[in-house]
């Protein structure tokens, strides 16, 4: 980052501060305040962060105005359709797309740690069958560092690569076991001959019974949504592992964290959301009903939103819904579903509310969450498991965050303050 020169704060009592200003590669500058406290005793103010930078990097931008995406400078529209998943987490974890042999090391680190440790089922078995995959994923990823005791150094950057692989190869295998065991099927191991997705699929869908037959152009929709997913600057979930690993804890715990706010409808939550929300309008009369859903959405009085829609940076279309669309279309067609009535209904919703000015004045637009259901669902995931395929595919951003935050040596514990509103000082009677 380079000083931007600097900015001059006037105090009520008339004294004036200056503050460096820092400039990066792309988007807003920066007005560093982290001498505002001691020079002033003030802090800032600023719930939900929509006016704070919490550090610099490296990993991805985003320009909310133009629906801009970078992922170590290159646009997502580009890396969704020249790349595959494992092309782009070397991207993320590496800064830069591996050349031929760089790309074979990676997949071959990554498929032979697709196994989990055994003992790991008999964990599992500890909860319901009719678990939320979600609930799931926070148990097993947060229990993976007892399972795992030899990369969970947070400091040990040796310990931080083998986590990492084992994260992102481990996580398919512990979405398909959380899947299996809430539908009492059996649990299917990875196999070193498939690709990452393909292995994946295989391990979701694959019965003992019968052979599984792989559908390459499903395989390629759903290796797009991951890409689609991997990394989204500081979101609410980054920064927590971002947070979570600044006290030092290991890179298990932190990303159980992550996954554990991801679930939230407000954040990976909405695409799962999204979808119930479509078969509600559906059951209530469906396209002619749109109006009337639109009503209660614009209604102050009801707590409805157009879920999958609005966003805290973009202020314009997002790109990777644009990109979820054609997915959605491809999908669709390959199955000879073109005419899914969620399909029509989502675009139909779509045209109305961009049409509406509720939702033009207020710059909200389809995010990504608002198609990625839709293809899901049409690819045979179900729909509680919308998230943990969220998470599944951010693990590798989460995990490229953290080891740039670690590798800051700017880097602290995070310690916000606040502003003490409640009962002044008082003593027990
Ligand atoms: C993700 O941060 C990331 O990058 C996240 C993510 C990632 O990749 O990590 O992109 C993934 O989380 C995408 C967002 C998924 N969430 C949803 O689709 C849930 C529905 N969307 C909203 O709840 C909302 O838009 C947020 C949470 C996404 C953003 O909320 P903000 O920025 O805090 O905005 P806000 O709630 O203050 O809303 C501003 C106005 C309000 O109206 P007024 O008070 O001004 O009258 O817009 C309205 C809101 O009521 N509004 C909506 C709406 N979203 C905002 N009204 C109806 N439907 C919506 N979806």
């Amino acid at each position: 980052m380079n000083v931007n020169g600097k900015a001059t704060l006037t105090l009520q009592n008339g004294n004036a501060i200056e503050l460096p200003v820092y400039g990066g590669s792309h988007g807003p500058d920066v007005i560093d305040i982290r001498k505002l406290y001691g020079q002033t005793g003030m802090f800032t103010y600023d719930p939900g962060f929509m006016s704070t930078a919490s550090c610099n990097s490296t990993i991805t931008f985003i320009d909310g105005d133009k629906g801009e995406l970078l992922y170590r400078g290159y646009p997502i529209e580009q890396l969704a359709t020249k790349c595959d998943f494992l092309q782009v987490c070397h991207l993320l974890l590496y800064g830069d797309l591996p050349d031929d042999a760089g790309r074979k090391d990676f997949v071959s680190r990554v498929t032979n740690h697709t196994m989990v440790h055994e003992q790991m089922q008999f964990f599992l078995r500890g909860f319901r069958r009719d678990a939320h995959p979600m609930s799931v994923m926070t148990g097993l990823l947060g229990a993976m560092s007892a399972f795992y005791p030899d990369s969970i150094n947070l400091h040990d950057k040796e310990q931080r690569e083998i986590s990492a692989i084992r994260l992102i190869a481990k996580l398919p295998t512990l979405t398909a076991m959380a899947y299996k065991y809430t539908v009492g099927q059996p649990l299917i191991y990875p196999r070193n001959d498939l690709g990452y997705t393909a292995n994946f699929m295989r391990m979701m869908f694959a019965v003992p019974a019968e052979e599984y037959k792989i559908n390459d152009v499903l395989v390629r929709a759903l290796d797009r949504i991951f890409i689609l997913h991997a990394d989204h600057e500081q979101n609410a979930s980054t920064s927590t592992v971002r947070l979570c690993a600044s006290s030092g804890t290991n890179p298990f715990a932190a990303i159980a964290a992550g996954v554990a706010c991801l679930w939230g409808p407000a954040h990976g939550g909405a695409n799962e959301a999204a979808l119930n929300m479509l078969y509600d309008i559906q059951r209530n009369g469906g396209i002619e009903k749109i109006g009337d859903f639109i009503a209660q959405v614009k209604d102050k009085n009801s707590s409805v939103r157009l879920m999958g829609f609005g966003h805290r940076v973009y202020k314009n279309y997002d790109p990777r819904a644009k990109l979820m669309r054609e997915t959605c279309y491809e999908v669709l067609n390959e199955l000879g579903l073109q005419d899914d009535p969620l399909f029509k209904l989502a675009m139909a919703l779509e045209k109305i509310a961009l049409e509406d000015d509720y939702f033009v004045s207020r710059k909200l637009y389809p995010n990504v969450d608002f198609y990625s259901g839709i293809v899901q669902k049409a690819i045979g995931i179900p729909v509680p498991l919308f998230t943990a395929i969220f998470a599944l595919a951010r693990t590798v951003g989460w995990i490229a965050q953290l080891n740039e935050m670690i590798a800051d040596p700017e880097y602290k514990i995070g310690r916000p303050r606040q502003l003490y509103v409640g009962a002044q000082r008082r003593d027990v009677k």
